[in-house]
């Protein structure tokens, strides 16, 4: 069964598949509090990801980019307006990577294995295989605290990848690592996103991370997040982050989010 998720005034998110889409906001809208009484965080946002398409968010603090993820991973409701994952229940990785401290890396993965029915004969050699994809393979008995940061969101997203979804949502994954780590996971995700064909939705503050590693970047304004523009990045892949092409477009992008937050500030 497609989850769709609809309110009451909208009888469109009908379960249909192979539609061209991994997931589709149709008008969503989202106010936390009594209608009336707030604000809407997020006003009339409408965006198809297609299968296999790498897309970052980029936007103000507090613009409401969290909560556009939240809503995409299902942990929210939109008060109006429909959100679609046809292929199931996306995984989510946050900043914070939070593992279990008393179980090693490879439980961690087993946990996420377990949760998602993969059988108890089956769990070790994919938890394995999952930290092997991550380039974690001796890491199976370490605990966390053993763990370098870097190495810490390796195991998140080994973890995010056996809840088994096509599309991954991240909400500033690498934004605690420092540039060298990052720059690393930077080459991992890609690989990963290209292997395994994944939808990714990749929320960050960085204009060259965003430009570095997706297809589409897509810049909210603030209050309400509305989309305030988007960019198809066409440079090749594997792309650097000191590359002149990311450069340029950087300078760009972070011109039109500077707007956008001096807009905001005047409010
Ligand atoms: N559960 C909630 N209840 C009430 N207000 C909330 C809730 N979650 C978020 N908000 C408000 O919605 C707005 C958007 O928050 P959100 O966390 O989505 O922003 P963000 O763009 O992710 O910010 P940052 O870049 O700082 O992470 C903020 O004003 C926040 O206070
Ligand atoms: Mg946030």
């Amino acid at each position: 069964m497609t989850p769709v998720l609809t309110t009451s005034d909208d009888t469109t998110g009908v379960a249909v598949t192979d539609r061209p889409h991994a997931v589709r906001l149709s008008h969503v809208h989202k106010t936390f509090g009594r209608p009336g009484t707030a604000a809407p965080v997020l006003d009339d946002i409408s965006l198809d990801v297609a299968p296999g398409e790498f897309v970052t968010l980029l936007g103000a603090s507090g613009c409401g980019k969290s909560t556009l993820l939240n809503l995409v991973a299902g942990l929210d409701s939109p008060t109006a307006g429909s959100i679609e994952v046809p292929g199931g229940r996306p995984a989510l990785m946050f900043q914070d990577h939070a593992l279990f401290p008393w179980l090693t890396a490879g439980r961690n993965v087993e946990l996420a294995l377990r949760l998602a029915g993969v059988p108890k004969a089956e769990r070790q050699a994919e938890a394995e295989r999952l930290l092997d994809l991550v380039r974690l393979g001796g890491a199976y008995k370490k605990r966390v605290h053993e763990l370098s940061g870097g190495m810490r969101q390796r195991v998140a997203l080994a973890r995010s990848l056996a809840q088994g979804s096509d599309v991954l949502l991240m909400d500033e994954p690498f934004a605690a690592l420092d540039a060298i780590t990052r720059d690393v996971l930077h080459d991992e995700i890609t690989r990963i996103w290209a292997e395994r064909r994944l939808t990714v939705l990749f929320v960050t503050h960085n204009v060259r991370e965003a430009v570095r590693l997706a297809q589409r970047v897509i810049l909210l304004s603030s209050r309400p997040g509305r989309i305030a523009r988007e960019w198809r990045i066409d440079l090749p892949q594997p792309r650097r982050i000191e590359s002149a092409g990311v450069a340029d477009l950087s300078i760009e992008i972070t011109e039109e989010l500077r707007g956008e937050i001096r807009r905001h500030v005047q409010h």
